[in-house]
């Protein structure tokens, strides 16, 4: 706490202000962070920070101090809590300590789903990230399998290996302070998930089943903020490739102990593969 000490928490005329976070969203990578967000900034009292800060996880951005990290944050109310995610954050070996560093109190959101389709949609990511710049990337099994094993050299595979990064953050933070919010829950149906979030935050219950519907071009839920719809970005959402059943096989199998492991260690299980 002694890092906060010089901390200028600067103040806009009409009496808002910019804090630093009173709560992060630390991933995972594809979870579906950016919905959680865009759901949990219904609540009028939350104030979120639009886009991904990366303080924590890039070495050049540390560097410049908390106060540049205030800098960032929304301006808010004296009522409102503070939201910043960096869906990097989970999986950054360095990141745990230098947020315990700043506020060891702090609350921790992680949104996890079933990590199978975290690597499809973190291939499917990549995919298009190279077919924007015209470059092709190489198809699914290429990346997925070496000699007819999983590539466990692959990043994507990596980075769903939850119960790894989960122990880093348990060296630093109780688990009572890290809530994890059940990505495919919060596709199917969202408002229940966005109800145990409010309740872990300590927030009043503000948000509504109405604030969701279900869109059928889009296929997932929207939000409905009083008379305004909104969906999230058409990069949100995306199909993924089909997967032929020997991959499919090789995946289930190689995510069967990891995933045992986690549930071992969060004390509760997810409906995975
Ligand atoms: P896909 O595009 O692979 O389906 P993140 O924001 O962390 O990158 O996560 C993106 C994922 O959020 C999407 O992955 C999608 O499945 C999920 N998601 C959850 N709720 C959603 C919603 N209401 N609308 C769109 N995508 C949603």
């Amino acid at each position: 706490n002694s890092l906060k000490n010089d901390i200028q928490e600067n103040a806009h005329p009409n009496g808002t202000r910019q804090h630093l976070p009173h709560a992060i969203i630390i991933g995972v990578r594809k979870g579906g962070t950016r919905a959680l967000l865009e759901m949990l900034s219904l609540h009028p009292d939350v104030a979120v920070a639009d886009s991904e800060v990366h303080f924590f996880d890039w070495e050049d951005q540390y560097r410049k101090g908390l106060q540049w990290y205030v800098n960032k944050m929304p301006f808010s109310n004296p009522h409102q809590l503070t939201v910043e995610k960096t869906p990097a954050y989970f999986t950054s070996p360095k990141v745990p300590e230098r947020v315990f560093n700043m506020n060891e109190s702090i609350r921790l959101l992680l949104i996890l789903r079933d990590p199978i389709e975290r690597v499809l949609s973190d291939y499917t990511q990549v995919f298009y990230n190279h077919k924007q710049k015209n470059k092709v990337y190489p198809p699914v099994e290429e990346l997925l399998l070496k000699n007819g094993e999983i590539n466990v050299n692959y990043k994507a595979i990596n980075r769903s290996l939850y119960h790894f990064f989960m122990q880093s953050w348990l060296q630093f933070f109780p688990l009572n302070r890290i809530h994890i919010v059940d990505g495919d829950r919060l596709i199917s149906d969202p408002f229940p998930e966005m109800e145990k979030v409010e309740r872990f935050l300590k927030l009043s219950p503000q948000i509504n089943a109405s604030n969701f519907y279900f869109n059928k071009t889009k296929g997932f839920y929207c939000l409905r903020d009083g008379s305004r719809d909104r969906c999230l970005h058409e990069s949100k959402g995306r199909a993924h490739p089909p997967v032929n059943s020997y991959l499919l096989d090789k995946l289930h199998d190689y995510f069967h102990e990891p995933n045992k492991k986690f549930f071992e260690l969060v004390g509760r299980t997810f409906d995975w593969h």
